[in-house]
C-alpha cells in the first residue's frame, strides 16, 4: 500500500472538483483522506484518483465525507441569546430590513434557527437569508428542510408547533419560515462575495482551513458587511488581527465591521 503522493492528488482533486486542498489543514485532511481510500479497499492514490474519475457516486461519498458537516438547530445557545438580545437590536437601528448570510449552512440548521430567531423577536421586520454550501447532497437537504425529531430536541415545544409540520420521517420545515431562506452552492475559499451584509454567520467551518485560508476568506467576509455589519463566529473561532480585518470585538466570538 502507497500513500505518497498526496500532492498530486490534490491537484487532480482540485481540477476535478473546484475544492483546494492545499487551503486545508495538511495533516487532518491527509488523514481523513487516507481513511476513506483505505476503508474504500483502495491500494493506493491513483486507483482511488482513476475510480474518482469513472465513478460519481464515489466522488460524492468522498466529498461527504471530506466537508465535515454535523449542525443542530440553536447550537451554543448562549451566543444565539446574544445575537437575540444585543447584536441583532443593535443591527436594526436605523434600519427597516435585514441581509443575512449564514456561510457553511450546511443542512440549512443554521440559517433556519436565524430565520425562526427573527420571526419570534422581530416578526414584522422583513429579512432574507442566504445559507450556502459547497456540499450539494447538504444544500438538497436544506432546500428540503425535514429533520428528524431529536434535531429539535430542547427546542420549546411552541418553537416546533409554530414552524414545522410533522412528517412520516421527522418534522418538516413550514413555507412562511422557508420563504424568507434561500440555499446556494458555493465555495468559501474562492471568488468574491455579495456586499451589504447586515450578519455574516460563519460558525464551525473554518476550522480545517490553514491560517492563509481563513485571513483571506475573515477578509472578503469583512468587505462583504455593510460599516456596522457583524460577523458571527463558532466558539472555538477567535480572530485576533482584528485591526487588520477592519473589525472590532463586540462580544465574544462577534465582530463588527468598523463603521466608516
Ligand atoms: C461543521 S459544518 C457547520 C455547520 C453550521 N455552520 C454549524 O455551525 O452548525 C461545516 C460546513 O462547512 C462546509 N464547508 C467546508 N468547506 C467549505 C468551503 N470551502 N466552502 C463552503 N462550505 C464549506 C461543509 O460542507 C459543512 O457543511
Amino acid at each position: 500500500m502507497s500513500l505518497d503522493n498526496y500532492e498530486q492528488f490534490t491537484r487532480f482533486f482540485h481540477e476535478r472538483s473546484g475544492i483546494d486542498l492545499s487551503c486545508y489543514k495538511r495533516a487532518q485532511m491527509q488523514r481523513r483522506i487516507e481513511q476513506f481510500i483505505t476503508n474504500k479497499g483502495f491500494q493506493d492514490y491513483l486507483a482511488f484518483k482513476d475510480s474518482l474519475n469513472s465513478n460519481p457516486e464515489l466522488l460524492a461519498a468522498f466529498l461527504r465525507h471530506l466537508t465535515i458537516n454535523v449542525s443542530q438547530f440553536f447550537r451554543d445557545m448562549g451566543q444565539w441569546e446574544i445575537l437575540r438580545a444585543s447584536i441583532l437590536p443593535m443591527l436594526l437601528a436605523g434600519r427597516s430590513s435585514l441581509k443575512l448570510w449564514s456561510a457553511g449552512s450546511s443542512g440549512g440548521q443554521e440559517a433556519y434557527t436565524l430565520a425562526i430567531i427573527l420571526q419570534e423577536t422581530f416578526p414584522l421586520v422583513p429579512y432574507s437569508i442566504l445559507g450556502t454550501d459547497i456540499d450539494d447532497a447538504m444544500l438538497a437537504q436544506a432546500r428540503h428542510g425535514v429533520y428528524k425529531t431529536q434535531d429539535l430536541v430542547g427546542a420549546p415545544p411552541h418553537i416546533l408547533d409554530n414552524y414545522f409540520n410533522p412528517t412520516g420521517d421527522g418534522l418538516q420545515v413550514k413555507e412562511r419560515l422557508k420563504s424568507n431562506v434561500h440555499f446556494q452552492k458555493r465555495n468559501l475559499l474562492t471568488g468574491i462575495f455579495d456586499t451589504g451584509y447586515d450578519l455574516i454567520c460563519c460558525r464551525n467551518v473554518v476550522i480545517y482551513f490553514t491560517e492563509e485560508a481563513k485571513n483571506s476568506l475573515y477578509c472578503r467576509f469583512s468587505k462583504s458587511l455593510r460599516p456596522g455589519g457583524v460577523l458571527f463566529t463558532g466558539s472555538t473561532e477567535q480572530i485576533f488581527n482584528l485591526t487588520e480585518l477592519g473589525l472590532k470585538p463586540l462580544a465574544p466570538f462577534f465582530y463588527q465591521k468598523i463603521p466608516c
